[in-house]
C-alpha cells in the first residue's frame, strides 16, 4: 500500500515511490505498466490526487477528453488534479517574437525561430524518436544554448551533456517501447493489407509497408504530440468535464498536502520542464 493515495499518469522516468505510478513503459517496480488510451485501469473515486506532466498531449484531440473523463472518474469528489503540459501560448508568443526580431535581423534571433518551429511542429510530424530536435541538440555548437536551456530547461541540458560525453546520437531518457498489444494490431494490419490488395487489382501507388508499419509503431509510440492546449483550452476541456475551482499554478505552488516533498517538478532547484503550462482543478 503507497503512503499517499496519489496517482501519476505517464510518469515516464518521474515518479515517486510512494504514489502509484502508471506508463507505458515500466522500467521500475513502482512504475505499473498500462496503455492509458484504454482506460484508467483503477476504481471509481480511488485517488485523493490525479496528476500527469507532459502527457495530455500525447493523446488526439478526441483521447485527450476521454482522458480528462477517466481522470474524473478515478479521484474522489473534493480530490485535485494537478496537469502540466507544453504551454501553446508561451510557444506561440515566443515564435512570433522569434519571427518579427529575425525580420528586423536581431542577432542570434533566427536560431530562436528555428527552435521554436521545432517545438511547433517537430514533436507532432517527426517519424522516428527525436526527430529534428535530437539533431539540433546534438549540433557541435548551439548558438542560441541559453534561449533553448530555458524552454526546455535542465532536461534538455542533460541529454546534450550526455551526448556531448558519449558523442551518441541516443537520447538517454528515451522510454517509449510499442506494446505487444499494438505489435499484434500491427500484424492485423498488414494481414488486411494483403486480403484488400487480393481484392483490390488497380494500380495503387506504390508503398513500403515495411516502412510505413514502422513509422506507425513510432507514431503509436507514446511520443509525438497529437494536440495542444493553452490556459483557455485546458481550462475549457476540465470545465466541461465536471471539474472546478481551476487556477493556473507555478512549479512551487499546489494545493497537494507535501508537493514540495516529491520534487516532481523541481530538479537541483530547477524548474524541470520550464515550457510548462500548470493547471490545478477540484472535483
Ligand atoms: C514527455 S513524457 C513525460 C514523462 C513524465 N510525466 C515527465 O513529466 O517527465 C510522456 C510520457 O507519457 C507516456 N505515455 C504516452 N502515451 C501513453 C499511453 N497511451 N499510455 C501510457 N503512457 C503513455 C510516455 O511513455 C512517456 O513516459
Amino acid at each position: 500500500m503507497n503512503k499517499y493515495n496519489y496517482l501519476n499518469l505517464g510518469c515516464g522516468q518521474t515518479f515517486h515511490e510512494s504514489w502509484t505510478n502508471v506508463d507505458f513503459y515500466s522500467s521500475h517496480p513502482a512504475v505499473i505498466q498500462c496503455n492509458l488510451i484504454n482506460g484508467i485501469p483503477f476504481e471509481d473515486s480511488r485517488f485523493d490526487v490525479v496528476y500527469h506532466s507532459h502527457v495530455l498531449e500525447h493523446f488526439s484531440k478526441e483521447d485527450g477528453e476521454k482522458f480528462i473523463k477517466e481522470c474524473y472518474r478515478v479521484l474522489r469528489s473534493n480530490g485535485i488534479i494537478r496537469v502540466a503540459i507544453p504551454d501553446l501560448e508561451q510557444i506561440v508568443t515566443h515564435y512570433l517574437k522569434a519571427m518579427n526580431d529575425s525580420l528586423n535581423n536581431i542577432k542570434n534571433a533566427e536560431d530562436n525561430y528555428d527552435w521554436m518551429m521545432l517545438e511547433l511542429y517537430d514533436q507532432t510530424i517527426r517519424n522516428h524518436s527525436g526527430g529534428e530536435m535530437a539533431k539540433y541538440l546534438f549540433q557541435e555548437n548551439i548558438l542560441n544554448e541559453e534561449f533553448v536551456y530555458k524552454r526546455i530547461g535542465i532536461e534538455g541540458k542533460n541529454i546534450r551533456k550526455e551526448y556531448l560525453k558519449n558523442k551518441s546520437n541516443k537520447i538517454p531518457t528515451s522510454s517509449y517501447v510499442i506494446s505487444e498489444k499494438s505489435f499484434v494490431q500491427a500484424i492485423r494490419q498488414f494481414v488486411k493489407y494483403f486480403i484488400s490488395k487480393l481484392f483490390h487489382s488497380s494500380k495503387d501507388y506504390p508503398v513500403d509497408i515495411k516502412q510505413n508499419i514502422e513509422i506507425g509503431k513510432f507514431r503509436k509510440s507514446g511520443e509525438i504530440h497529437q494536440w495542444m492546449y493553452d490556459r483557455f483550452s485546458l481550462r475549457r476541456l476540465l470545465e466541461k468535464n465536471g471539474f472546478r475551482n481551476i487556477e493556473v499554478k507555478s512549479a512551487h505552488e499546489s494545493a497537494i498536502a507535501d508537493w514540495k516533498t516529491f520534487n516532481l517538478e523541481i530538479t537541483d532547484s530547477e524548474i524541470r520542464k520550464p515550457d510548462s503550462l500548470f493547471i490545478e482543478a477540484i472535483k
